[in-house]
Order: C-alpha cells, then sequence, then structure tokens
C-alpha cells in the first residue's frame, strides 16, 4: 500500500515538474512545507474557476450573436412633405422697374458692374434706396408668377404659399404646415403641382442670366441656399420631381464631431444656418447692415442701403467665401434631413397650355405681354437707338419714294390712260372697219360666187346626172330595139330613132353647157374675180373686185388634196360624158343603119355613162364643200373669233377705266 503510494507521489512530482501547468510544481513539490503547498493549491484552483467562467462567458456570448453595426430599414407610409421653395431666375420685373424709374439703374448695375460704383450710384440719385426696397417692390408678384397651385387635388390656401428673401432674390415658399402636410403615396395627384408663368416679357437684365426658375426642397425650418443649392428648370418644361428623403442622426462628442450650436440670429441649427449667421454677424460688425436673405434679430442689423452695398457690403460678400473657414465654425449638426431630388422633364403641349388659359386669362396675358414688350423695347437702349435710326431712315426713304412714285406714277397712269383710249379708239375703229370688211366679204363670196354656182346648179348641173340610171337604160332598149329589127315599119323606125338621137343631144347639150359654166366658175376661183356683182348696201360696185378676198378663193382651189383633185375631176368627168355620149350615138346609128349590135359597144356605152355620172355628182358635192363654200367658212371663222377677242378687249377696257 505505501509502496504503491510511494510511486503514486513520485509519478505526481515528476508530472508536476514537466508539466506546462505552470505553478502545479508548487503542489506537487514533496518538499516544500505543507502550509506553502495548500496556499499553492488555493491559488491554483482559484484561477482555473476563473478560466472557466471566462471560456463559458465568451461561449454564451457568441452563440447569443452579438452585432456591432445596426442597419434597419424603416418603412415610413407617412412622411412630412418638404418645404418647396421657387425662384424666378429674373430678379427684376421690367414694367414695374419701369415705373420706379429704376429701369436704368438696374440695368447698369448689372450690365457693368465692374465700373459701377458709389458715383455712379449718386448719378442715379439711387443711394438712399434699400435693398428691401429694389428687390421687393420689383419682384414678380405672386400672383402671376404662381399662375396655379394644386395641393392634392385642391387649391393651395394663399397662406401656405410666404414670400421670401434668398441670396436668390425674392422667392416664394410653399410650406404646409397643417395635418395635411403629410404624403401617404407616391403620385402627382398626392403632391404639389404648379403652373408658373415665369413671365419672360419682363425680362431685363439682373444678377441672373437664365431664364426659367430655381427650385430647392428643403426642410421647413432651414433656411433655403436657393443660389447655391437649388435646381434650374428651363422655361417651356413640363417637369416632374420625385423626392426622396435621407434623415442622418449623427453621433455627438467624443464618438463623433456633430454639435448642435445656438446660434445668434436663427433657431434652428444647421451648416447653412450658421455659414449665414457667421456672414450676418461679419456684415454687421464691418458694415452696419446686412444683405436682404440675412436673417435679423429684432431689427438688427438693418438692411443696407445701396450705397452701403457698393460701398461696403458688396466687399464683404466677395470675400466671404474665402474667409469663412477660419472666421465660422461650423460643425455638422446632429440630425438633419436631406430631400434629394430625382428630376425629369417633358416639354409642355400646346394643347395643354391652350387648356391651361381660358379665353380670360389669356386676354389679361395678351394685355400685360404687351405692356411688357413696350417696356422692354423702349428700354433697351441700344436695339432701341438702332431701331430709331432705322425707322428715321425708312421714313425718310419712304418719303422720297412716295414722292418720286406718286409724281411718276401719276404721270405714267394718265398717260397710259391717254395712250390706252387713243389706242382703244384706234382699235375701236379699227374693229368696225374690220367688222364691215369681213361682212362684206362674206357677201361677196355669198352673192358674187356662190350665188352663180346656185344659178348654174339649178339650171343645169342638177340636170347633168339627172336620172342617168333610167336615162342610160332608156337609151339601151331603144338600141336594142332599133337593132334586133322587130319593128318593121320604116317610119315608127325613124321615129323611134329620132327620138333616140334628140335624147342623146339633149343630154350632150346639157353638159356642154354644165361644161362651159363650170370654167367661168373655176376660173372665177382660180382668178378671185367675181362673176356676179351685187351691191354691199351703199358701197359702190367698184369696191367690189378690191374687197373681194382673192387668196383666200384662190387658196380655196388649193388648200387641200380633195380640193385640187374634185375641182379637176369635176370637168374632167363632164367632159368625157360628152365623148361617151358620142360613142353612144354611134352605137345608135350602127343599132339603126346596120341593125346590128356589139355586145361590148353597148356595154361600154352603158358601164362607162353610169360610172362618169356616179363619180361626177361625188366630185361635184366634194368640190362644192372644199372650194365653192369653203372661203365663205373661213371668213364666218374669222368673224367669229375677232368678235370673241374684240368682246374680251371691250370687257378688259370697261373693267381698268
Ligand atoms: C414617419 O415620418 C414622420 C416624419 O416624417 C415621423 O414623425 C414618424 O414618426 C415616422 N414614422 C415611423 C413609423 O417611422
Ligand atoms: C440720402 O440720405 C442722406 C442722409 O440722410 C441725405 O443727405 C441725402 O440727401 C439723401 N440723398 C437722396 C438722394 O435722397
Ligand atoms: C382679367 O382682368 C380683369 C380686369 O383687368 C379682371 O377683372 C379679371 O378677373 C381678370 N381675369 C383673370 C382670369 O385673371
Ligand atoms: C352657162 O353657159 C351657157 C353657155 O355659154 C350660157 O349661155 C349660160 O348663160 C350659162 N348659164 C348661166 C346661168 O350663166
Ligand atoms: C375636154 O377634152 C378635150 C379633148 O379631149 C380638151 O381639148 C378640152 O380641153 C377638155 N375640156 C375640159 C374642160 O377638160
Ligand atoms: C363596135 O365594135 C366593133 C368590134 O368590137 C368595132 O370594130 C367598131 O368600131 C365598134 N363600133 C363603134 C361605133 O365604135
Ligand atoms: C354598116 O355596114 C357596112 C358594111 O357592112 C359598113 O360599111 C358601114 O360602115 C356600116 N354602117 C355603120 C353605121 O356602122
Amino acid at each position: 500500500m505505501s509502496q504503491r503510494y510511494q510511486r503514486f507521489r513520485s509519478s505526481l512530482h515528476e508530472y508536476g515538474n514537466s508539466a506546462s501547468f505552470h505553478g502545479l510544481r508548487f503542489v506537487t513539490d514533496p518538499l516544500a512545507n505543507k502550509p506553502r503547498r495548500l496556499i499553492w493549491l488555493c491559488l491554483l484552483t482559484a484561477c482555473l474557476a476563473v478560466l472557466v467562467y471566462q471560456i463559458v462567458d465568451r461561449v454564451t456570448h457568441f452563440y447569443s450573436y452579438p452585432v456591432t453595426v445596426n442597419v434597419k430599414v424603416n418603412y415610413n407610409t407617412t412622411l412630412q412633405f418638404p418645404a418647396v421653395t421657387i425662384c424666378n431666375q429674373n430678379a427684376f420685373k421690367a414694367t414695374l422697374s419701369a415705373t420706379l424709374s429704376r429701369y436704368r439703374l438696374i440695368e447698369e448695375m448689372y450690365t457693368e458692374p465692374e465700373t459701377f460704383n458709389q458715383d455712379r450710384l449718386r448719378e442715379f440719385s439711387a443711394e438712399n434706396i434699400s435693398l428691401a426696397d429694389l428687390y421687393l417692390e420689383s419682384a414678380h408678384r405672386k400672383e402671376d408668377f404662381i399662375f396655379r397651385s394644386v395641393w392634392k387635388g385642391h387649391p393651395v390656401a394663399d397662406s401656405d404659399i410666404h414670400e421670401l428673401v434668398t441670396d436668390h432674390g425674392v422667392c416664394y415658399t410653399f410650406k404646409n404646415t397643417g395635418l395635411d402636410g403629410f404624403v401617404t403615396s407616391p403620385g402627382v395627384e398626392n403632391g404639389l403641382r404648379l403652373t408658373l408663368n415665369i413671365e419672360q416679357y419682363e425680362y431685363m437684365p439682373g444678377p441672373h442670366d437664365a431664364a426659367g426658375i430655381k427650385m430647392l426642397l428643403h426642410d421647413r425650418d432651414e433656411i433655403p441656399r436657393v443660389h447655391a443649392l437649388g435646381q434650374a428648370i428651363p422655361p417651356g418644361a413640363h417637369v416632374f420631381v420625385g423626392v426622396k428623403i435621407v434623415e442622418v442622426t449623427n453621433l455627438p462628442l467624443p464618438h463623433g464631431s456633430c454639435l448642435d450650436k445656438t446660434l445668434e440670429y436663427s433657431d434652428v441649427y444647421t451648416t447653412e444656418a450658421c455659414q449665414l449667421d457667421c456672414l450676418t454677424r461679419r456684415a454687421g460688425q464691418i458694415c452696419g447692415c446686412r444683405s436682404l436673405f440675412m436673417p435679423q434679430k429684432n431689427g438688427y442689423p438693418p438692411i443696407c442701403t445701396l450705397d452701403a452695398f457698393y460701398g461696403c457690403l458688396q466687399n464683404v460678400l466677395e470675400s466671404f467665401p474665402a474667409e469663412s473657414a477660419d472666421l465660422c465654425d461650423c460643425p455638422v449638426p446632429c440630425y438633419f434631413r436631406l430631400y434629394e431630388t430625382d428630376i425629369s422633364y417633358a416639354s409642355t403641349s400646346a394643347y395643354t397650355l391652350n387648356k391651361l388659359l381660358g379665353e380670360d386669362d389669356k386676354n389679361n396675358l395678351t394685355e400685360k405681354l404687351l405692356r411688357a414688350s413696350e417696356v422692354t423695347s423702349r428700354y433697351e437702349l441700344n436695339k432701341f437707338s438702332k431701331i430709331q435710326k432705322l425707322n428715321d431712315r425708312l421714313k425718310r426713304n419712304m418719303n422720297e419714294l412716295r414722292e418720286k412714285v406718286t409724281v411718276n406714277l401719276k404721270e405714267t397712269v394718265s398717260s397710259a390712260i391717254v395712250a390706252v383710249n387713243d389706242r382703244y379708239q384706234d382699235i375701236e375703229e379699227h374693229y368696225n372697219w374690220k367688222e364691215y370688211l369681213y361682212r362684206y366679204q362674206a357677201y361677196i363670196m355669198e352673192k358674187n360666187f356662190m350665188r352663180p354656182r346656185d344659178a348654174y346648179e339649178e339650171r343645169t348641173f342638177h340636170i347633168v346626172a339627172l336620172g342617168y340610171a333610167e336615162y342610160i337604160m332608156k337609151i339601151e332598149s331603144r338600141i336594142r330595139r332599133l337593132a334586133n329589127g322587130n319593128i318593121v315599119d320604116a317610119s315608127s323606125r325613124q321615129v323611134l330613132f329620132d327620138d333616140t338621137l334628140d335624147l342623146l343631144s339633149s343630154r350632150r347639150k346639157i353638159v356642154e353647157t354644165a361644161l362651159v359654166n363650170f370654167t367661168t366658175l373655176i376660173e372665177a376661183y382660180d382668178t378671185g374675180i367675181q362673176i356676179f356683182n351685187y351691191k354691199f348696201f351703199s358701197t359702190p360696185r367698184s369696191h367690189n373686185i378690191p374687197a373681194a378676198p382673192k387668196p383666200l378663193i384662190k387658196e380655196s382651189r388649193v388648200h387641200n388634196s380633195y380640193a385640187k383633185k374634185y375641182g379637176k375631176r369635176f370637168g374632167t368627168y363632164l367632159n368625157r360624158t360628152i365623148n361617151i355620149l358620142n360613142f353612144c350615138q354611134s352605137v345608135v346609128d350602127e343599132a339603126f343603119y346596120n341593125k346590128t349590135l356589139d355586145e361590148g359597144n353597148m356595154t361600154e356605152c352603158r358601164e362607162t355613162f353610169r360610172f362618169l355620172m356616179r363619180n361626177w355628182v361625188f366630185a361635184r358635192s366634194v368640190f362644192y364643200f372644199e372650194t365653192i363654200d369653203w372661203p365663205l367658212k373661213q371668213i364666218e371663222e374669222r368673224l367669229k373669233n375677232f368678235d370673241i377677242l374684240w368682246n374680251e378687249l371691250k370687257q378688259f377696257m370697261r373693267i381698268s377705266t
């Protein structure tokens, strides 16, 4: 037992010596005295207990999932609508400035800022005008500028739009402080809608060159620094503004650097307010007055006059940005809200414009526009004087021109009238003469050329081919009767023979006369010399020949191939008819004397006669149409055209005189 104990003790001692467990050596050392070992044992046990406690504690902590950064998305369904400040880019209204006799002053202040100084100010006797008067009295009026404003579908109360002077000039701020000033859902219908009339026709020189507006969304208590932070919106745009609200809460010292200082001129601490406070204090110290946009406390510092502005405040404002870091201590505020805007543009449609502007509005606007244009163009010195010069010159030139033109025109017109009247009388005489001539010529044609044709036709021509088919058959039957010898009685044969010869010769006589008459007719047309000699009213007969339209009559013989061809054939067929009638007579002789009939000769007589007559009838009608009647038709046509022209001329003269 003791041997085993001995062995245990020695191995314990050995373990205590070689283990890295610090201090265990002193507990297991058999040579050390008991109280010392006991103290060591107590110490070790206590340390072990602490160790176990700490391990348990850490493990428990680990399983409690601790975090050091806490990001929490807070969905807020009711958000406070920010204050909306809008400023016209144009600070001064032309008509108001003109009424206050400040147009030239403002123009010079802002178009020649380098050279404008207190001396120039005195020349305008404007040194005692305060900045407040200058800006407020000629700013765009709320009722003109904010044409229409709708908050959640209802017109905005007048009390919700406040006039406010900012670093950008006179602006208007929409602030709905009532219960209604919260929005619960997005969309144009649930927010603010503004229709603005920037009154561009009222624009004049001023601190800003742009057209349109500047807009800033900001917290209700904040002083808006529109000039520095605002967003520019061009005219004619339909702008949608989305808003995102960012709330920032900073940690104060010693963790962060945020600090809400108390300010002298403002109740709410923001960095902007601090800067402005600092600037105001400096302006008050140096100049004893402030600019319009700076805050005040109990009326101090007062607003500068223009004299003080140019003498002092201008320098302060110019040097302030560089000095502000040294002069002002503006820590980050511990809590502030940012309104991040998300702007999209569309152009305003003409239809919407028309819809927006009622008839009344339009009339009122037109009136304002006219007044403003009149003022601005009156005051735009360069343009005005240039236009005036141009106008004078134009007037002078116009007068000269008018004199010249009037004199010249009068002369020209009166001489033209005289000339036209003379000419008209000439023409009228000519016309009357010409018309008389036409009628005279038509008369000559009718009476002295065509009337003979009618006479020949009546007496000879119409008999030439009269019943030519029966006529030649009658001849033929007689020839046959003479030839076949059936008629025994000599005297009857003789009578038949004589009868037949009479028949032939009378027709031949007619044809011969026709040929003579035709020759007369065609000669008259070939020479243009009349056949008859009728008298036209009181015109002497001797005038008939010179007055006849000879070239026209001559032309009628050759004016086309029908006239040429059938004019000739008329005579040729008659000539050949005479010959064939003679031939037929020889056939008759043979039948009577020799009682023979050659069928070939008989056919020749009959067919040739028929052929000639048929063709002559056709040739006659063509000849009448193309040659005999043609000149009169031409004259009538000419007379008709002439009359038309004449009537047109007469009408024209009636209109022009
Ligand atoms: C929502 O925001 C308003 C301020 O805009 C605040 O008063 C309100 O406590 C917020 N609600 C929640 C649930 O955060
Ligand atoms: C401006 O005020 C000063 C001091 O009151 C006065 O002497 C001066 O005549 C005034 N000038 C004009 C143009 O009113
Ligand atoms: C237009 O002008 C007249 C008088 O100037 C005024 O009575 C009327 O209310 C105006 N109309 C609108 C729509 O402003
Ligand atoms: C036709 O000619 C014949 C013979 O020359 C003549 O006698 C007769 O008068 C003429 N006919 C007319 C109508 O002139
Ligand atoms: C008719 O014929 C004869 C001979 O054939 C001729 O001499 C005469 O000139 C002709 N007459 C006409 C009008 O053709
Ligand atoms: C009739 O015909 C014959 C033969 O064909 C001829 O010899 C004779 O001369 C003709 N008679 C006449 C009058 O032409
Ligand atoms: C009739 O016949 C004879 C001979 O037969 C001839 O000589 C004569 O010329 C003829 N007469 C006629 C008119 O043909």
